[in-house]
C-alpha cells in the first residue's frame, strides 16, 4: 500500500512575515535589498508585510479550510539565530507556536530551512562563496531540529538551490537580481562569475549533505529533501528532446541532481564538458558525504523552456551554448507573466529521471511537487481567478495521471497560500489562493474562487484514492 498522496499549500518566511518584528530578529539580506531605492518594482516600503507572524492562528484556519494534509513553510534564519549565529529562543517560540497550532488542526509540516533569505551579516561575510558559512547553516539546522522535529514530516534544506546560487549570491547576466551583488573576488580571487556561482552551488550542496547526515544520525527514519527548479527544456522543433534541449535541462536541473543522486555521484559528461575549469572538484570524502542524501526529491514547477542551438545572452546560455526562444504556450497570468501552462513539461522531467526503457538513470526517489501556481491575471477580477483554477487543475490532473502510470510522485503543493512579497516584483504580482489587503490595518485575507475549488478538488481526489 502506498502512503496517501500529500496535498499541500506553501509560503516562505520572508514573503509573508517580512522583517520588522521585535522578537530579537536581526536584519537579513532582503531587508537590505528592499532599502535600495528602485530595487523593488512596485515601490513598496520595507515595512510592508502580510504580517504572517502576527496572524499565524488565523492563517492556520485558512490552511485548514483548504482541506490540505500538509503545510510547507520556511524558517527565517535571521529570526531564530541572531545575526545567523546565536540562538534566539524568542524567535523560535513563534515557529513552535505555529507547529502546535498546525498539529491541533491535524496538518502536517513540511519545513524548509532556507528560502532565499540570508542573515545580512553572513551575506556580507561572503554568503555561500566561502565554506565558513556551512557550520553556521548546520548550527541553525540543528537548532530547528531540536525544537521542531516532533512536528515535522518532511525537512527541506534549500528552496531552488540553482536559483539561489545563480541569482541570490552575486549578480549574474540574465538571471533575476536577488542579491546585494557582493564583490566575489574579495573572497575567491580573480576567477570567473561562473566559477563563483559553482563554488556557491558546491557549498550549498555540502551544507545540504551535512544537514541530511545530522538529521539521519538523530533519527534515521526522518525524511530530508532538497528543492530544484523544474526547468524542463524542449527543442524548438516540435517540442522534442534533442541534444540541445537535453543539454539545457542538464545545465539547470542535472547540474544539481548529479552529485546528489547520479550513480557516478559526480557531475556528468554534458556538464563537465561545458563548465570545464569552472567546476570545482569533489574530494572522495565529499563525494561519500553527499551521495544519495535525498529522501524526497522536490521540484518547483511553473513552466518549461524552448531552446535552440547557439549562445543566447545570459550566462547559462553562453556557457552551455543554447538560446531560449519564445513559445506559444498559454500565458495564463496575463501578458507580462513569465508563467506558462504546460503540464507536460513537468511530466517529461519526472519521466526523464528514469531514463529510457529499462535504464534507471537516477534512483527511484519519491518526488514531491513543492510549488506550482500562477499569478493573478490582471484582466480578471482577482477574487474570480479562473485562470488559477485552470492552471492548478491541469497540473494536478497530469501529475495524478503520471502517478497512475507509475511515476513515483507523492504529493502536490500549491503556491501560494496568500498573496505575498513576490521578491523584487513587490506585492503587485499575486500568487495567493487568498487575497491580502495590504492597505487594511488587519491585512485582511479573503478567499479567491480557487481556494474553494482547491478544497473540492482535494476532497474528490482523496475519495477516489480511497476507493
Ligand atoms: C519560486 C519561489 C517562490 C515564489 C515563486 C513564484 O521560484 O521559490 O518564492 O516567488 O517562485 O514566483
Amino acid at each position: 500500500m502506498r502512503d496517501p498522496f500529500i496535498w499541500a499549500v506553501a509560503t516562505a518566511a520572508y514573503q509573508i512575515e517580512g522583517g520588522r518584528e521585535t522578537d530579537g530578529r536581526t536584519p537579513s539580506m532582503w531587508d537590505a535589498i528592499r532599502e535600495i531605492p528602485g530595487r523593488i518594482k512596485d515601490g513598496s516600503s520595507k515595512e510592508m508585510s502580510c504580517e504572517g507572524r502576527k496572524k499565524y492562528k488565523e492563517d492556520v484556519k485558512l490552511i485548514k479550510s483548504l482541506g490540505v494534509t500538509h503545510y510547507r513553510f520556511s524558517i527565517d534564519w535571521s529570526r531564530v539565530m541572531k545575526n545567523g549565529k546565536t540562538r534566539n529562543p524568542t524567535g523560535m517560540e513563534y515557529y513552535k507556536d505555529l507547529c502546535r497550532e498546525l498539529r491541533k488542526e491535524g496538518i502536517q509540516c513540511i519545513v524548509n530551512l532556507f528560502h532565499a533569505d540570508l542573515p545580512l551579516d553572513l551575506y556580507n561575510e561572503g554568503s555561500w562563496l566561502t565554506e565558513e558559512i556551512i557550520p553556521y547553516f548546520v548550527q541553525f539546522a540543528r537548532y530547528c531540529y531540536e525544537e521542531l522535529h516532533e512536528f515535522v514530516s518532511i525537512w527541506v534544506t534549500f528552496n531552488e538551490i540553482r536559483m539561489h546560487a545563480w541569482a541570490g549570491v552575486v549578480k549574474v547576466e540574465g538571471e533575476p537580481f536577488h542579491s546585494l551583488d557582493i564583490d566575489y573576488k574579495k573572497f575567491l580571487g580573480e576567477v570567473s562569475v561562473a566559477r563563483a556561482v559553482m563554488v556557491a552551488s558546491r557549498n550549498m550542496l555540502l551544507a545540504h549533505a551535512k544537514v541530511y547526515r545530522l538529521f539521519h544520525e538523530k533519527n534515521d527514519a526522518c525524511r530530508v529533501g532538497i528543492i530544484l527548479g523544474g526547468h524542463a527544456c524542449f527543442d524548438a522543433d516540435g517540442e522534442t528532446v534533442s541534444s540541445v534541449s537535453e543539454r539545457a535541462t542538464k545545465s539547470m536541473v542535472h547540474l544539481y541532481l548529479d552529485p546528489l543522486l547520479h550513480p557516478s555521484n559526480d557531475w556528468t559528461g554534458g556538464v563537465r564538458e561545458y563548465l570545464g575549469e569552472d567546476l570545482p572538484p569533489w574530494s572522495e570524502e565529499e563525494k561519500k558525504l553527499i551521495k544519495n542524501t535525498v529522501d524526497v526529491m522536490c521540484f518547483n514547477y511553473y513552466r518549461p523552456h524552448i531552446v535552440k542551438e547557439g549562445k543566447g545572452p545570459s550566462l547559462v546560455e553562453q556557457i552551455f551554448n543554447f538560446t531560449m526562444v519564445d513559445d506559444d504556450w498559454p500565458k495564463i497570468g496575463g501578458d507580462s507573466s513569465w508563467v506558462r501552462l504546460h503540464p507536460q513539461g513537468l511530466i517529461s522531467l519526472m519521466e526523464g529521471l528514469r531514463g529510457k526503457e529499462g535504464e534507471q538513470k537516477y534512483p527511484n526517489v519519491p518526488i514531491l511537487i513543492s510549488e506550482n501556481g500562477v499569478n493573478d491575471d490582471p484582466s480578471l477580477n482577482s477574487l474570480d481567478d479562473t485562470n488559477r483554477i485552470r492552471y492548478i487543475g491541469e497540473h494536478i490532473d497530469a501529475i495524478l495521471e503520471a502517478r497512475r502510470r507509475g511515476v513515483n510522485v507523492i504529493g502536490y503543493t500549491a503556491w501560494s497560500l496568500m498573496d505575498n512579497l513576490e521578491w523584487d516584483d513587490g506585492f503587485e504580482v499575486r500568487f495567493g489562493l487568498f487575497q491580502v489587503n495590504l492597505e487594511s490595518e488587519e491585512k485582511t485575507r479573503t478567499p479567491k474562487r480557487s481556494a474553494e475549488w482547491y478544497k473540492k478538488k482535494i476532497e474528490k481526489e482523496r475519495r477516489e484514492e480511497d476507493q
